[in-house]
């Protein structure tokens, strides 16, 4: 799904896996790694929650792909590892205002992800197995 208003795009999960999520896991922003289908593991910025600014009903969870400018995840395999918590769900006076902050999140990931011991879980062995679908050409997905 991408957010036009936004302009990052975000790959969501389907519901199931948002309802199955533990109950220690709070709503927030947080930063990790992902990897769509068989493609290389990219920095992800994830936010879970409600979205207040745009008045959601329905909790999600978006991730935001790092060096991934591809607009259509749908039907994709995505795989996170949560590495790192950033900061609670806010609500915003402007779209501006979500929009910057969103950036300064995008900073704070890409910062805390070069560091060695959040790039070991880069390489973990959840990340190695082949995914059931390969939409992948030579490592890059198709746009
Ligand atoms: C890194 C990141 C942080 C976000 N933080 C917030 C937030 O604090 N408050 C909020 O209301 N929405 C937040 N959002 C959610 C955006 O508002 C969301 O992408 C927007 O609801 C688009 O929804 P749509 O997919 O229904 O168009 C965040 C999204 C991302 C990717």
């Amino acid at each position: 799904m991408v957010i036009e208003t936004v302009r990052e795009p975000t790959a969501n999960f389907p519901d199931e896996v948002v309802n199955d999520l533990p109950e220690e896991i709070n709503t927030g922003v947080y930063y990790g790694w992902a990897k769509l289908d068989n493609g290389p593991v990219h920095k992800m910025v994830m936010s879970i929650g409600w979205n207040p600014y745009f008045r959601n009903v329905k909790k999600s969870m978006e991730t935001h792909i790092l060096n991934e400018f591809g607009t259509d995840f749908y039907g994709s395999e995505l795989r996170i590892c949560i590495t790192g918590y950033i900061r609670p769900e806010m609500d915003f006076r402007t779209l501006d205002d979500l929009i910057s902050t969103i950036k300064i999140d995008i900073a704070t990931a890409n910062a805390q992800l070069e560091k060695a011991e959040m790039k070991k879980f880069k390489d973990h062995s959840f990340f190695q197995s082949e995914s059931k679908e390969d939409k992948t050409v030579n490592g890059f997905k198709p746009h």
